[in-house]
Parts: structure tokens; sequence; C-alpha cells
């Protein structure tokens, strides 16, 4: 209703701009009437609906690395990428948040929105120019060529789990304006396709969780293996895959898995890191994802910002799964001590493709300390 008070109060005329944060919508129905609203009284490009993962300097660096470098847009598809892994996970629980948590979960408030913007930058064909359109409309085709999930998907390639207690980490159904028998997801995993020329057959498996064991959020890019190893691995351990991580935070940076020749006699090989660190830029990236963003809404650049369409059409993707539960509401919730990587089912779906999640920190004792990359 707020757009219809600013119209009365002549607040939407000449120069004057909104900025919206998410979540855009509960579901697709209302994300629509939502649009409608502002379009009643707003232009679309007076509208700047806020993603902060967009915002953050890692995210947009994602776009120079694949764009401004031409080594990698070769290899960038389904003949040499054998899936991809999106993490965005955290140590904290939901902090004082019962209240909206408990009615959004995790799937509307991190997937819908920051996960598929962070599978959209990973997987868009580059645009002839740069600009708001031209990046805006990348984005969309992504999200409409995101393959629809079947009945199969929603039993078998979605994982929902919620955090119990465990240590003196309370259980989420403990926590303060939760439903102490709710069934809102604080962790969610899934394996998504894209229907088209690059990435068919290339799963993406994405996942966020609450009370995890670090907080972490990065891109894992999986190669192929190489079609025959003829050299003894160093200490049995010489993974035939190499593997790109694009770690957005903490301690940003981007690392190549490689297979190196061990020093001395004979050929043993051995997996080792080739890594870039943005602190060699002088430090991890300046300011604050919301004021980067915020100060290009001043600008009047909404590059960074999510248009109409692209809300619309994530929903009509992720829709479909909160139909599936609310229809089904003793679809499997899988519940998980706070302070573990998830359900253990999560692991069962990536074993299906031979995969599994890399677990970032797997010996960090204190979840204060960033883990190597
Ligand atoms: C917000 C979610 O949009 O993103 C929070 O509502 C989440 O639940 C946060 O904690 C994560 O953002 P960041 O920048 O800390 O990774």
């Amino acid at each position: 209703m707020i757009p219809l008070h600013l119209k009365k109060a002549h607040l939407n005329r000449g120069r004057a701009r909104i900025i919206v944060e998410k979540p855009f919508g509960y579901d697709l129905q209302s994300a629509e009437e939502l649009n409608r609203i502002y379009a009643s009284v707003f232009d679309e490009h007076q509208i700047y609906r806020i993603d902060h993962f967009l915002g953050k300097e890692t995210a947009q660096n994602l776009l120079a690395f694949r764009f401004a470098n031409g080594i990698f847009e070769p290899l960038w598809n389904r003949n040499y990428i054998d899936y991809i892994e999106v993490t965005a996970v955290e140590n904290l629980g939901i902090e004082q948040r019962g209240g909206f948590y408990d009615t959004a979960g995790a799937l509307r408030d991190m997937v819908q929105n920051h996960l598929i913007q962070l599978v959209a930058l990973t997987a868009m064909e580059p645009p002839a120019v740069f600009n708001a359109d031209t990046f805006r409309n990348e984005v969309v085709k992504v999200y409409e060529s995101l393959t629809p999930l079947t009945e199969e998907d929603f039993e078998e390639h979605i994982v929902r789990g919620q955090y119990t207690a465990s240590g003196n980490k309370k259980g989420y159904r403990e926590e303060k304006n939760v439903n102490p028998d709710s069934r809102t997801e604080t962790y969610i995993a899934m394996k998504l396709g894209i229907s088209n020329w690059r990435w068919s057959g290339v799963p993406f498996y994405i996942r966020t969780g609450k009370q995890m064991p670090t907080k972490v959020t990065e891109i894992v890019v999986h190669f192929r293996e190489t079609p025959h190893q003829m050299f003894h691995c160093a200490g049995g351990n010489c993974p035939r895959a190499n593997k790109l991580i694009l770690r957005l935070q903490p301690n940003e940076g981007i690392v190549l898995k490689i297979g190196m020749k061990v020093p001395g006699a004979g050929f043993e090989v051995k997996q080792v890191t080739m890594d870039f660190s943005y602190n060699q830029l002088g430090g991890v990236p300046s300011g604050d994802a919301y004021a980067r963003l915020i100060d290009d809404c001043i600008q009047g650049d909404p590059t960074l910002f999510t248009r109409s369409d692209a809300v619309e059409a994530s929903w009509r993707f992720f829709d479909p799964i909160l139909h599936y539960w609310k229809e089904h509401p003793d679809a499997p919730l899988y519940g998980y001590p706070a302070g573990t990587w998830g359900p253990l089912e999560s692991e069962a779906m990536m074993h299906e493709h031979g995969a599994e999640w890399t677990n970032p920190c797997k010996n960090l004792t204190n979840t204060d300390q960033y883990c190597e990359l």
C-alpha cells in the first residue's frame, strides 16, 4: 500500500525513485500483484528492487572474471564442466527475526533471490554491450531456461532441513517467535538444470542453511575429469578433475585446483592450489553491499537491481515447490544438529551424480576462523 500513499502525496513524480527491499512477494501471485501496484504508481525505471548479493564486489567480479578473460569462456559449458555448486551458508541462527523467518523459510529468504542470482551470474551469456538492459535481459533468460521441476524433483532433488538443538545452541523450534511445531525450513539443497545449449545436462547444486559450521558463500565449478590418468597419485590422492572455487565471502578470492608433479624421481601427481586473494588488490572489497546499491540508485543506475520480469520469472520457477509443500504437509523435513553441514540426505542427492558437496573448513575447530580456500 505504501506506493499508493506515495502517489497520493505526489512523491512518485519527476525524478523520484523508490528502493524496495526483498523479499519481493511471498509467492508468484503476490509478486505479480505487487508489481501491478508499483507499476500503477512508478515507471519501471524508477523502481529499484534490492538484492544485496548483487551489491557485493565479489558477485560483480564474477562477470569480470568470466567476460574480461578469454581463457575461461571456451571451457564454460557442458563440454568441459561436470557440475556446479552454489553455496551460501551461515553459522548464525535466525537471530531476532523469528516472526518473519517462520513465515518465510530458506526458500523465500535466500534461494528465490540471492542463490538464483548467483546461478544467473555463473550461467548467463555475455551481453554484446554491458548496460542495465542488456545485463538484466541475460539474467531473465537464465531464469526462463531453468528446467521446470517435476514431482520426482520435489521428492528427490530438493532436501529441506531444520536445525535442532546441539551443545549450547538452541533448536529452531525453541527460537523466539517461532511456532514450536514449525515445519519451516532453515536449510535447503536443490538440484537445478538449465535447458539451453550451454548447460543442458550440467547439474547446478545449490544450498543454503542457518546454523552451519561456518559462514561461506562460494561457487565451485567442477570440470570434467581427464579421460585417462597415466600417473600415480601422491598419497593415493589425485582427483582427476580440476576445480575452480570462486569464494564470495569471507576471505574473498578465487582458486584453481590443478594436478602437479611432486618433485623427485618418478611421476607422482598431486593436486595443488593456484590462488588469487582480494588482499592482493590491497584489501577486501570496500564498502557495504547496501551502501553501493543505494549509491547506484542515487546515481540512477539500475543495473544491479532486479527487474519486474526477473522477479516473476524466478517465482514462476520456485512457486510450484511452495505449492507442493502446502499440498503435502508431510513432505520430508529433516532435522540437523545446529553446527553441522545439514541433513545427510543432501549428500545422498549429490552421490547420485558421483559427486559430493565441497564443505570447506572440514577441520575447523573455531567457527570464527576463516576457512581455507
Ligand atoms: C538476507 C537474509 O537477505 O541475507 C538473511 O534475509 C541472511 O537471512 C542474509 O542472513 C545473508 O546475507 P550476507 O550478506 O550476510 O551473506
